[in-house]
């Protein structure tokens, strides 16, 4: 292996899990000689780790590609060569039909096989050609992976499940990133170590499903979300835990109880319900009904009373008729959402969903849309202003916007300002919140520092 510096460009697109997996093939790639560069330019390789989930996302692939071809050749001329690859949920759900449009890829490849980048590159040096790899399952990848040795910052990413067997009839998820595949509690409990080490105070468990996690217990037996983090909020140094995304037919007992018991668990859960109407939900095979998803919302506010919600919601449905989306507006203002995440629903290629009658107009998804996200912007502004006069633990992250100005999050993930110096960054305090800044900050002033 040549060890000469080499420069690596990766673009990321789409969900937490994917910006995981970009920190991941960097490191995979570094022992290569390859360092991490912030713009494509030169670039000895170029990582595009993708998307597949709204055409537009997909699209945006190949408009990307065609702006990086001439970069490509620019290289060539100069006697290099970049290596291009496209990775991610692209990749895996169109493979050879990539290579078909732009001829001038090298490499194509899942997010089950990023681990053998090393070898497709070799590979690529050996032969003329392109390497095609996307290959299923994700246990090969996880038991090959590295112990992280890169710090990703006082927040982190780590993955413990991937992939659903959930098959929402919109969804693409089921296939490009393949059956659920749950890692073992072991492995998960070595990388937070790891993570901790390198500077992490909060980590973020990934999981397309992630509180459908059921993973080998290290005694044998097995363990659901619930019992991980009760595991995980043991790591000395660890001050904050968080899971993304959940299902509402998954959120068990155990899961309920660590939300009661486990301080260190922020009391804020994701937990899409994608349409407030029971007609919907079944067409989309959600598995639920509202009543349902009420009662665990529910359960989980007398577990904790403190804790807020975020949802993913997507109108235009086919069938989605103004009564059924005028029941999604009206979940919106039930609930009060600290959040939410909402989206035209857009066909994707072999899904159910996309072949089902009462296609819907795009004008009138749009439509829909700007109605739904007004008042998810109207929830959200209700709830920064609660914030005013409370007070708030905040972990602080980066330096903020302005000099002596730290920036940290709230257990809500509000963005927090406040007056502290920078010993203070990766430390929790207690701020009282005194204003609300654009649509997600806050600021205020530290009351007390919270010694861990
Ligand atoms: N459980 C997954 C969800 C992935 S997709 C996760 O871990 O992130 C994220 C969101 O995209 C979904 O909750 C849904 O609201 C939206 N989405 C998925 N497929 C879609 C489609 N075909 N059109 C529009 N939005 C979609
Ligand atoms: Fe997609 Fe549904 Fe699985 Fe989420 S639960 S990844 S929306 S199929
Ligand atoms: Fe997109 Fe794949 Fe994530 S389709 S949302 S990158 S799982």
């Amino acid at each position: 292996m040549s060890s000469a510096s080499k420069k690596l460009y990766i673009k990321t697109y789409g969900c937490q899990m994917n910006v995981y997996d970009s920190g991941r093939m960097a490191e995979i790639l570094a022992p290569l000689g390859y360092t991490q560069g912030t713009t494509p330019e030169g670039a000895d390789m170029v990582i595009l780790n993708t998307c597949h989930i709204r055409e537009k996302a997909a699209e945006k692939v190949f408009s990307d590609l065609g702006r990086l071809r001439p970069l490509q050749a620019m290289k060539k001329d100069g006697g290099g060569r970049m290596i291009l690859a496209v990775a991610g949920c692209v990749g895996q759900a169109e493979g050879s039909e990539i290579l078909r449009r732009a001829p001038f890829v090298d490499i194509v490849l899942g997010p089950q096989t990023y681990h053998r980048l090393p070898e497709m590159v070799a590979r690529l040096a050996r032969e003329n050609g392109h390497v095609l790899d996307t290959d299923f399952p994700a246990e090969e990848k996880f038991d090959s992976l590295p112990l992280p040795s890169s710090a990703q910052g006082v927040s982190a990413f780590l993955s413990v499940q991937e992939g659903c067997d959930k098959f929402c009839s919109f969804c693409v998820v089921p296939y490009t990133r393949g059956a659920e595949f749950s890692r073992p509690a072991a492995a998960i409990l070595a990388e937070a170590k790891s993570l901790v080490a390198l500077g992490a105070r909060e980590i973020t468990l990934l999981g397309q499903n992630v509180n459908a996690y059921h993973g080998a217990a290290p005694d044998g037996g097995s363990w659901g979300l619930g019992q991980l983090i009760r595991a995980l909020a043991e790591t000395p140094g660890l001050l904050r835990l968080r899971y993304t995304t959940s299902h509402p037919i998954d959120v068990d007992d155990a899961l309920i109880a660590a939300h009661r018991e486990i301080p260190r668990l922020m009391p804020f859960l994701h937990l899409p319900v994608q349409s407030g109407s029971d007609r919907v939900l079944a067409a989309m095979n959600r598995h639920h009904r509202l009543d349902e998803y009420r009662r665990t919302l529910e359960r989980l506010r007398s577990a904790r009373s403190d804790i807020a919600f975020s949802s993913d919601f997507i109108v235009g449905f086919p069938g989605e008729s103004e009564s059924d989306f005028a029941a999604t507006l009206a979940l919106v203002r039930e609930v009060g959402y600290a959040q939410a995440y909402s989206f035209a629903y857009s066909p994707r290629p072999g899904t159910p969903a996309a072949s089902m009658p009462g296609q819907i107009p795009e004008p009138e998804r749009a439509r829909r849309l700007e109605l739904l996200q007004a008042e998810i912007v109207a929830s959200q502004q209700r709830f920064n202003a609660a914030s005013i006069g409370r007070t708030l633990e905040v972990l602080f992250e980066k330096p903020g916007r302005h000099a002596g100005q730290l920036s940290g999050r709230s257990p809500y993930l509000q963005a927090v300002h406040a007056e502290v110096p920078p010993s203070l960054l990766g430390t929790l305090a207690d701020v009282r919140v005194v204003a609300t800044g654009g649509l997600n900050s806050l600021s205020g002033h530290v009351i007390r520092e919270v010694t861990a």
